[in-house]
Protein backbone atom coordinates (compact mmCIF):
# COMPACT_ATOMS: atom_id res chain seq x y z
CA UNK A 1 0.00 0.00 0.00
CA UNK A 2 1.51 3.31 -1.22
CA UNK A 3 2.32 6.10 1.91
CA UNK A 4 -1.32 7.99 0.63
CA UNK A 5 -3.35 5.13 1.97
CA UNK A 6 -1.08 4.02 4.49
CA UNK A 7 -1.33 7.64 6.01
CA UNK A 8 -5.27 7.51 5.84
CA UNK A 9 -5.63 4.03 7.45
CA UNK A 10 -3.59 4.99 10.09
CA UNK A 11 -6.07 7.96 10.72
CA UNK A 12 -9.00 5.92 10.17
CA UNK A 13 -8.03 3.70 12.96
CA UNK A 14 -7.32 6.10 15.62
CA UNK A 15 -10.56 8.04 14.61
CA UNK A 16 -13.13 8.54 17.86
CA UNK A 17 -14.89 10.97 15.58
CA UNK A 18 -18.64 9.58 16.88
CA UNK A 19 -19.85 7.66 19.54
CA UNK A 20 -19.26 4.19 17.50
CA UNK A 21 -15.57 4.43 18.68
CA UNK A 22 -16.47 3.62 22.05
CA UNK A 23 -18.26 0.06 21.08
CA UNK A 24 -16.36 -1.24 18.11
CA UNK A 25 -13.70 -3.98 18.72
CA UNK A 26 -11.94 -2.96 15.35
CA UNK A 27 -12.07 -0.18 13.15
CA UNK A 28 -13.13 -1.64 8.98
CA UNK A 29 -11.28 0.22 7.05
CA UNK A 30 -11.66 -1.55 3.59
CA UNK A 31 -10.05 -4.18 2.03
CA UNK A 32 -9.40 -5.05 -1.72
CA UNK A 33 -6.74 -3.78 -4.01
CA UNK A 34 -5.95 -0.17 -3.96
CA UNK A 35 -5.86 0.58 -7.82
CA UNK A 36 -8.78 -1.34 -8.77
CA UNK A 37 -11.29 0.06 -10.78
CA UNK A 38 -14.25 -0.68 -9.07
CA UNK A 39 -15.50 0.41 -5.36
CA UNK A 40 -17.85 -1.24 -3.21
CA UNK A 41 -19.96 0.27 -0.76
CA UNK A 42 -21.45 -1.25 1.83
CA UNK A 43 -23.35 0.17 5.21
CA UNK A 44 -21.36 -0.57 8.02
CA UNK A 45 -19.64 -3.55 9.93
CA UNK A 46 -21.27 -6.26 11.09
CA UNK A 47 -20.48 -8.33 14.51
CA UNK A 48 -18.47 -10.38 12.42
CA UNK A 49 -16.20 -8.21 10.36
CA UNK A 50 -15.97 -6.00 14.04
CA UNK A 51 -14.71 -9.06 15.23
CA UNK A 52 -12.08 -9.41 12.57
CA UNK A 53 -11.50 -5.68 11.08
CA UNK A 54 -12.30 -6.70 7.64
CA UNK A 55 -15.49 -5.67 5.47
CA UNK A 56 -17.98 -8.84 4.60
CA UNK A 57 -16.55 -11.66 6.36
CA UNK A 58 -20.02 -13.08 7.69
CA UNK A 59 -22.73 -14.56 6.15
CA UNK A 60 -23.60 -11.50 3.81
CA UNK A 61 -19.66 -11.14 2.51
CA UNK A 62 -19.53 -15.09 1.81
CA UNK A 63 -22.78 -14.53 -0.38
CA UNK A 64 -21.06 -11.21 -1.75
CA UNK A 65 -17.98 -13.48 -3.08
CA UNK A 66 -20.57 -15.85 -4.96
CA UNK A 67 -22.06 -12.50 -6.45
CA UNK A 68 -18.70 -11.38 -7.34
CA UNK A 69 -17.51 -15.06 -8.48
CA UNK A 70 -20.39 -15.10 -11.00
CA UNK A 71 -19.02 -11.77 -13.22
CA UNK A 72 -15.66 -12.91 -12.45
CA UNK A 73 -14.99 -10.61 -10.14
CA UNK A 74 -13.47 -11.21 -7.03
CA UNK A 75 -11.65 -8.99 -4.09
CA UNK A 76 -8.52 -8.57 -6.20
CA UNK A 77 -9.98 -6.58 -8.79
CA UNK A 78 -12.63 -4.63 -6.61
CA UNK A 79 -12.42 -2.33 -3.30
CA UNK A 80 -14.65 -2.59 -0.70
CA UNK A 81 -15.69 -0.18 1.62
CA UNK A 82 -18.49 0.68 4.14
CA UNK A 83 -20.10 4.31 4.73
CA UNK A 84 -19.30 3.70 8.45
CA UNK A 85 -16.07 2.06 9.51
CA UNK A 86 -17.40 1.10 13.18
CA UNK A 87 -20.15 -1.61 13.71
CA UNK A 88 -23.50 0.23 14.94
CA UNK A 89 -24.65 -2.15 18.30
CA UNK A 90 -27.03 -4.53 17.27
CA UNK A 91 -26.61 -3.82 13.95
CA UNK A 92 -28.83 -0.85 13.79
CA UNK A 93 -28.88 1.62 10.42
CA UNK A 94 -26.23 3.95 11.27
CA UNK A 95 -27.41 7.49 12.36
CA UNK A 96 -26.98 10.32 10.30
CA UNK A 97 -24.58 11.88 12.64
CA UNK A 98 -22.94 8.84 12.39
CA UNK A 99 -22.30 8.90 8.49
CA UNK A 100 -21.62 12.29 8.45
CA UNK A 101 -18.84 11.68 10.94
CA UNK A 102 -17.30 9.14 8.83
CA UNK A 103 -17.94 9.79 5.08
CA UNK A 104 -14.10 12.56 4.74
CA UNK A 105 -12.76 8.56 4.93
CA UNK A 106 -14.75 7.87 2.33
CA UNK A 107 -14.04 10.43 0.23
CA UNK A 108 -10.37 10.75 0.91
CA UNK A 109 -10.53 6.33 -0.19
CA UNK A 110 -12.20 7.46 -3.44
CA UNK A 111 -9.92 10.30 -4.13
CA UNK A 112 -7.49 7.94 -4.34
CA UNK A 113 -8.90 4.90 -5.81
CA UNK A 114 -10.21 6.97 -8.64
CA UNK A 115 -12.84 4.33 -9.35
CA UNK A 116 -14.35 3.95 -12.60
CA UNK A 117 -17.40 2.22 -11.05
CA UNK A 118 -19.00 2.58 -7.63
CA UNK A 119 -21.54 -0.06 -6.66
CA UNK A 120 -23.70 0.43 -3.47
CA UNK A 121 -24.74 -2.68 -2.12
CA UNK A 122 -28.27 -1.43 -0.34
CA UNK A 123 -30.42 1.40 0.40
CA UNK A 124 -28.28 3.11 2.95
CA UNK A 125 -25.37 3.03 0.51
CA UNK A 126 -27.16 4.26 -2.35
CA UNK A 127 -29.22 7.11 0.18
CA UNK A 128 -25.86 8.40 1.03
CA UNK A 129 -23.75 8.12 -2.17
CA UNK A 130 -26.01 8.44 -5.30
CA UNK A 131 -29.50 10.18 -4.46
CA UNK A 132 -30.75 11.15 -0.58
CA UNK A 133 -34.20 9.82 -1.53
CA UNK A 134 -32.72 6.52 -3.66
CA UNK A 135 -35.86 3.76 -3.83
CA UNK A 136 -33.88 0.64 -3.73
CA UNK A 137 -36.76 -1.73 -4.90
CA UNK A 138 -37.34 0.59 -7.91
CA UNK A 139 -33.91 2.29 -8.63
CA UNK A 140 -31.38 -0.85 -8.37
CA UNK A 141 -29.44 -1.82 -11.59
CA UNK A 142 -30.29 1.88 -12.82
CA UNK A 143 -27.03 3.72 -13.59
CA UNK A 144 -26.64 7.13 -12.48
CA UNK A 145 -23.08 9.92 -13.18
CA UNK A 146 -21.96 11.57 -9.85
CA UNK A 147 -18.20 13.88 -10.69
CA UNK A 148 -17.86 11.66 -14.24
CA UNK A 149 -18.26 8.37 -12.04
CA UNK A 150 -21.13 5.32 -13.22
CA UNK A 151 -22.79 4.34 -10.30
CA UNK A 152 -25.41 2.18 -9.41
CA UNK A 153 -26.89 0.43 -6.08
CA UNK A 154 -28.29 -3.42 -6.12
CA UNK A 155 -29.39 -5.02 -3.07
CA UNK A 156 -27.34 -5.76 -0.30
CA UNK A 157 -26.49 -9.30 0.11
CA UNK A 158 -27.93 -9.20 3.73
CA UNK A 159 -31.44 -8.72 2.17
CA UNK A 160 -30.50 -11.49 -0.13
CA UNK A 161 -30.19 -13.62 2.52
CA UNK A 162 -33.33 -12.75 4.07
CA UNK A 163 -35.85 -12.98 0.79
CA UNK A 164 -34.16 -14.86 -2.17
CA UNK A 165 -36.74 -13.87 -4.21
CA UNK A 166 -34.87 -10.67 -4.66
CA UNK A 167 -32.16 -12.53 -6.25
CA UNK A 168 -33.34 -13.00 -10.06
CA UNK A 169 -33.15 -8.98 -10.25
CA UNK A 170 -30.09 -8.98 -8.62
CA UNK A 171 -28.67 -11.49 -11.25
CA UNK A 172 -29.94 -9.05 -14.23
CA UNK A 173 -27.77 -6.10 -12.36
CA UNK A 174 -24.82 -8.12 -11.75
CA UNK A 175 -24.80 -8.60 -15.75
CA UNK A 176 -25.43 -5.16 -16.56
CA UNK A 177 -22.34 -4.58 -14.08
CA UNK A 178 -20.25 -6.98 -15.80
CA UNK A 179 -20.94 -5.38 -18.82
CA UNK A 180 -20.12 -2.05 -17.30
CA UNK A 181 -16.93 -3.32 -16.68
CA UNK A 182 -16.01 -4.07 -20.04
CA UNK A 183 -17.18 -1.14 -21.50
CA UNK A 184 -15.40 1.55 -19.16
CA UNK A 185 -11.97 -0.81 -17.18
CA UNK A 186 -9.17 -0.96 -18.83
CA UNK A 187 -7.01 -3.69 -16.49
CA UNK A 188 -10.26 -5.27 -15.25
CA UNK A 189 -11.02 -8.60 -17.08
CA UNK A 190 -13.90 -10.16 -16.47
N1 LIG B 1 -22.67 -5.44 5.80
C1 LIG B 1 -22.14 -4.28 5.35
O1 LIG B 1 -22.83 -3.40 4.88
N2 LIG B 1 -20.81 -4.16 5.44
C2 LIG B 1 -20.02 -5.11 5.92
O2 LIG B 1 -18.81 -4.91 5.96
C3 LIG B 1 -20.62 -6.30 6.37
C4 LIG B 1 -21.94 -6.45 6.31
Amino acid sequence: MDERWEALKRECMGCRGCALAQTRTNVVFGDGATDAEILLIGEGPGQHEDEEGIPFVGRAGQLLDDMLEIIGLDRTKVYIANIVKCRPPQNRDPLEVEQTACMGFLRRQTALLRPKIIVCLGRIAAKAIIQEDFKITSQHGQWFTRGGVQMTAIYHPAALLRDESKRPDTFVDLKSIQAKVRELCTHTEV
